[in-house]
């Protein structure tokens, strides 16, 4: 089949070359110059486990092309993919729609033949239906479809969620352009992915839902650690004794900082305020976005405590900085919070990353990227875990020590609490 994914970012690249890696024409387009020279390089502008290998690969034998001309791009393929970026809004906390209804109007003018229009993109309930009216200004309906396939894979494991997802969602409102979906997708199918078809709203909802529900069950495990810390229990047995249950299960169910990244943050804001349109008050996921961003003040907290609220010039290691392992996506990190509250409070701070600088820390006074965990632990006062990179696993602390030992916070729990403690280290981790 011939494919275009219009938006060249997380969601457009790894699913574009994972198609094309199943044997369809692929060309994926961006309106950044830069990022498409770059791809044409054989490099690659994103930290994604694998991706690169199979970029180069499908560039190589011509399955997978990168382009900036849309009209030419459009005219060239059967099905054209939306994954441009959804954010929040500036002001207010519905989903900021312009980059999608952008791309609307510039498919508008070029329908040559029957196109099929499909939403990648994490789009609030009912946008199908305008970005058919905008189809419809210059286009009889019988020429295009317009449908709705959302994404779930995770940055970090993006490349194993597309070609192995546990289901893919179609919601269309036409026969053929489900049964070209399904055709598309039958290579995931058959290794045993779930294809459900519904209508297009449905399938809108079902991602924010989901979404939603995840990051619910996060704020619920965060929230039981701040009580087992209070009595003083392990919150991960509270982990293993709820998981097991199967009508509960085990993931998402670890406590650690506030969630952040790309998604969770702007989608459960965006799906209470498409309720609110619909005059329908989502409460607990109100509740879920209002406990998150307490969670990075609650945390902080526990810096000053650890510190006996003496922050100024204590020098403080940040290990990791990036919202979750395997990935260099910063959006919504809680590092965005934690670091520039404490440079405020006159800490100095220094930070390893396994993906590097973070040019979101440039203004930030007294913070500085290392290269290595030596450089970063050297002089430290204390130092925070924040993501769960394989990297930091297996640290042998002691290693690091000349004179003073610094203090341990682990915000993953990715530490035996009594192994560091026996080495000397005073250690803190998160509900337990
Ligand atoms: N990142 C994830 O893990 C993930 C997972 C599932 C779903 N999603 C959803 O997928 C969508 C895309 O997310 P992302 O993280 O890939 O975004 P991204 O910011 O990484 O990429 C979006 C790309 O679209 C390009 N773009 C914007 N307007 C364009 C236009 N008019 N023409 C051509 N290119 C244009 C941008 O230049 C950018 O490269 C969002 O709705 C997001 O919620 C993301």
């Amino acid at each position: 089949m011939k494919l275009c994914m219009i938006g060249t970012g997380y969601v457009g690249l790894v699913s574009g070359v994972c198609f094309a890696d199943l044997g369809n024409d692929v060309v994926c387009v961006d309106k950044d110059v830069n990022k498409i020279n770059l791809l044409k390089k054989g490099k690659i502008p994103i930290y994604e486990p694998g991706l690169s290998e199979l970029v180069l690969k499908n560039y190589k034998n011509k399955r997978l092309t990168f382009s900036t001309d849309l009209k030419k791009s459009i005219y060239t393929s059967d099905v054209i993919f939306i994954c441009v970026g959804t954010p929040t809004k500036k002001s207010g906390s519905s989903a900021d729609l312009s980059q999608i209804y952008n791309v609307a109007s510039e498919i508008k003018s070029s329908v040559n033949s029957f196109k099929i229009i499909v939403t990648k993109s994490t789009v609030p309930v009912t946008t199908g239906d305008e970005i058919e009216k905008i189809l419809s200004k210059k286009n009889k309906k019988k020429n295009f479809s317009v449908v709705s396939n959302p994404e779930f894979l995770r940055e970090g494991e993006a490349i194993r969620d597309f070609t192995y997802p546990d289901r893919i969602i179609v919601g269309s409102n036409d026969i053929r352009s489900n049964r070209v979906l399904k055709n598309l997708y039958a290579p995931l199918i058959s290794k045993g992915a779930q294809y459900v078809h519904t209508e297009r709203r449905a399938a809108e909802l079902i991602k924010y839902a989901s979404n939603a529900f995840l990051a619910t069950k996060i704020t619920f495990i965060n929230e039981i650690a701040n009580l087992c810390e209070k009595i003083g229990i392990n919150v991960e047995d509270i982990s293993i004794g709820m998981g097991l249950d199967k009508r509960i299960g085990s993931r998402f169910l670890r406590a650690g900082p506030a969630y952040g990244g790309s998604c969770f943050p702007k989608d459960t804001k965006a799906i209470t305020s498409t309720a609110d349109k619909f005059k329908t008050n989502l409460s607990v996921i109100k509740s879920v976005i209002k406990s998150n961003e307490n969670r990075s003040s609650l945390l902080l907290n526990r810096v000053y405590e650890i510190l006996n609220k003496k922050i100024k010039n204590k020098k403080i290691t940040f290990l990791g900085v990036t919202f979750k392992a395997n990935t260099d996506d910063m959006r919504d990190s809680s590092s965005l919070i934690m670091i520039p509250s404490l440079s405020k409070k006159g800490a100095i701070i220094k930070y390893f990353d396994p993906t590097g600088y973070k040019k979101e820390f440039s203004r930030v006074k007294n913070v500085s990227n290392v290269n290595t965990i030596k450089e970063s632990l050297e002089g430290s006062d204390l130092v925070i875990v924040h993501t769960e990179w394989n990297d930091f696993k297996s640290i042998n602390f002691k290693n690091f020590i000349k004179g003073k030992k610094f203090i341990i916070y682990d915000m993953r729990n990715i530490y035996s609490p009594k192994k560091i403690r026996n080495q000397g280290f005073k250690y803190y981790s998160v509900g337990r």
